[in-house]
């Protein structure tokens, strides 16, 4: 079941690149994982733990200033035995990558990036490029995928944090923009929201869970992540929202540990980071009970399960949708005629017909793996 579902997520994202490099967008509406909370409320620094590599922009005031969509994609290990789906811990320097672990943008087509911190410089380039240096957000996406034998295979959407005040070359209405921004990942019906919330910040006044409730009203699809429980006031505990007994969401909420701005500066190695998050669960009096259902690991793992079964739930509404899409495609086909293609055109139509095939394969792989799905 594990590696039907495995075999299914791996379907599922090279069809979300087909979609993506051929028609442009995401028309399909696959599913995905979306972060949002608050500015620093620690969005990066967890997409960066559940990958486990140094290489996300991360930091106090605005950091994210472009939607990062975030392919992690599971390959086999060249070397040694196979991964058991656990949550990397290198133990290599964070930011150096093994030979079989690589990262590569959209839009630098063929570059394989082995040194994760540039690939960070990478994001911090584009991030510019687009959005000039001056604080300014902008909506276009930037795709980054991340091929490693320690990642489960996941799509993680990075946004800006919701901003109230503008500041730098922010237009006055950077609010309703970021807002805007947000509620257009998260309102997709197939988006798994992951809000986050400070736990040194009172529960009520979350903005994730406000933007989440707005958008899946009977929390459906949201999982709540508690981020700096390290930096709760002392003799306060967060165990009755860990719990569930202070704001209902049907998925939970997990608490982690990110790494401290002084982590950060003094380049904390994530596997120590990882090591210490778990300690902290383990040795805290109010902790100790729950810590197998708390941190890093365990939202990884969460998330997946929960992916696959969003995924499932999903397939038949994926299939239509597919089958509308290749109708489209075959009509655009019989438009072009069959004889005597060239350049371009030639190429739009070979990459149509690899779409159509490919269309046809998934397809089928869902009937045949239809009734396990239902049982
Ligand atoms: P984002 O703006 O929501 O993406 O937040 P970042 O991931 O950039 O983090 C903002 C700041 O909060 C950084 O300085 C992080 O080091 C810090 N931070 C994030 N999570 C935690 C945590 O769990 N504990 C501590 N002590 N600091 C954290
Ligand atoms: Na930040
Ligand atoms: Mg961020």
């Amino acid at each position: 079941m594990a590696a039907l579902g495995e075999n299914l997520l791996s379907v599922v994202n090279k069809l979300q690149d087909l979609v993506f490099n051929t028609i442009g967008n995401d028309s399909l509406d696959l599913p995905q994982i979306v972060v949002v909370g608050s500015q620093s409320s620690g969005k990066s620094s967890v997409l960066e733990n559940i990958v486990g590599r140094d290489f996300l922009p991360r930091g106090s005031g605005i950091v994210t200033r472009r939607p990062l969509i975030l392919q992690l994609i599971n390959v086999p290990s060249s070397s040694s035995e196979p991964d058991n789906h656990e949550v990397h811990v290198p133990h290599t320097p964070a930011s150096v990558a093994g030979h079989d672990e690589f990262a590569e943008f959209n839009h630098i087509p063929g570059r394989k990036f082995y040194d994760f911190a540039e690939v960070r410089g990478e994001i911090e380039n584009e991030t510019t490029r687009i959005a000039g240096s001056n604080k300014g957000i902008n909506r276009q996406p930037i795709n980054l995928k991340v091929y490693s034998p320690h990642v489960l295979s996941l799509t993680l959407v990075d946004l800006p944090g919701l901003t109230k005040v503008p500041i730098g070359d922010q237009p006055t209405d950077i609010e309703k923009q970021t807002r805007t921004l947000i509620t257009e990942y998260i309102a997709k019906p197939n988006s798994i929201i992951l809000a986050v919330s400070p736990a040194n910040v009172d529960i009520v006044n979350s903005e994730a869970l406000k933007l989440a409730r707005y958008v899946d009203a009977t929390g459906r699809r949201t999982i709540g992540v508690l981020t700096k429980l390290d930096l709760m006031d002392h003799g306060t505990n967060a165990l009755d929202i860990l719990s569930g007994r202070v704001y209902p969401l049907k998925l939970g909420f997990i608490g982690v540990v990110n790494r401290s701005q002084q982590d950060i500066q003094s380049n904390k190695p994530m596997a120590e980071a990882l090591a210490a998050e778990r300690d902290f669960f383990r040795m805290h009096p109010a902790y100790r009970n729950i810590a197998s259902r708390c941190g890093t690991q365990y939202l990884a793992k969460t998330l997946n399960q929960t992916l696959m079964g969003h995924i499932r739930e999903r397939l038949p509404d994926i299939k239509a949708r597919l089958n509308t899409l290749m109708g489209q495609t075959q009509q655009e086909l019989v438009s072009y005629g069959t004889d005597t293609f060239t350049g371009k055109e030639h190429r739009g139509s070979l990459i149509l017909q690899l779409m159509t095939r490919f269309a046809t394969s998934f397809i089928s792989s869902i009937d045949g793996t239809s009734s396990e799905i239902s049982t």
